[in-house]
């Protein structure tokens, strides 16, 4: 069981990772500039950690669920979109996973979950956000070599690929424009998302390490 504030959800102030805030309430600790940290400025990361590691201890868990959608074809991408999609998607995880990660090595106990967009790691094509879907490829990469390099302390790292999650802030007309597209037929909530949290959280998932896998219904990308 995870003790009080231990559980660092980074981006947990609304949508997906306010459901898993919720679900594991007064065990979790958030991250999100509308509680005062910027996940993007390495030092604000820093400040933020040695006051939560003052308060409660190395966190046992990292769940980082920042990522900007941004949705245009690579050429009407401009310079400032492009390097605001990697900043937030990318930079804000390497932030996140350097000054986080250390603590858990040294207690040679951990959790991180990632996410990255369900159709990422197919290496094809990507349409609809490329810039977004490149940034996520580039996620999913560092979550694997980070697995790799930590499980030897007892930590796991997997990578969480979601299809369309339906919450107040989702890119609605995106998400009704590709429903047709998910055969289950219904878009996801975050509650969807929840239940594997808990899962690759729990001692069950303890020999489950530098895996993608994709919460989507199916999704025909
Ligand atoms: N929703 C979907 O359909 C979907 C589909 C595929 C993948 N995903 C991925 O799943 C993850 C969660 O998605 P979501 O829809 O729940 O995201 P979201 O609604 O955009 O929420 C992102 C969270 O990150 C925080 N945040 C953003 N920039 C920040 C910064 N610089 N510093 C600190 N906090 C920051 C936001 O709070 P503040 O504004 O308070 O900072 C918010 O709590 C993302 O990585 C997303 O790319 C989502």
């Amino acid at each position: 069981m995870i003790p009080q504030g231990r559980l660092l959800v980074v981006g947990g102030s609304r949508g997906i990772g306010r459901a898993i805030a919720t679900a594991f309430a007064d065990r979790t600790t958030v991250w999100a500039r509308s509680t005062g940290v910027d996940a993007a400025d390495p030092a604000a990361v820093r400040t933020a950690f040695a006051s939560l590691h003052e308060r409660h201890g190395a966190p046992w868990a990292l769940v980082h669920t920042i990522g900007d959608f941004a949705e245009a074809p690579l050429l009407d991408t401009d310079e400032h979109t492009f390097t605001q999609q990697f900043t937030s998607n990318v930079h804000t995880v390497f932030h996140a996973i350097q000054t986080v990660v250390p603590s858990m090595v040294a207690e040679r106990r951990g959790r991180v979950v990632l996410f990255a967009a369900a159709g990422a790691d197919r290496q094809r094509a990507m349409l609809r956000a490329p810039v977004y879907f490149a940034a996520k490829a580039a996620v999913i990469q560092l979550g694997r070599s980070l697995a790799a390099e930590v499980a030897p302390a007892g930590i796991t790292v997997n990578v969480i690929a979601p299809g369309l999650i339906d919450h107040e802030h989702s890119h609605h007309a995106s998400q009704a424009r590709m429903l047709p597209r998910v055969p289950c037929g219904r878009l996801g909530q975050p509650d969807d998302i929840v239940g594997l949290v808990r899962y690759l959280l729990s001692e069950e998932a303890d020999y489950v390490t530098g895996q993608v896998i994709t919460v989507d219904g199916g999704l025909q990308a």
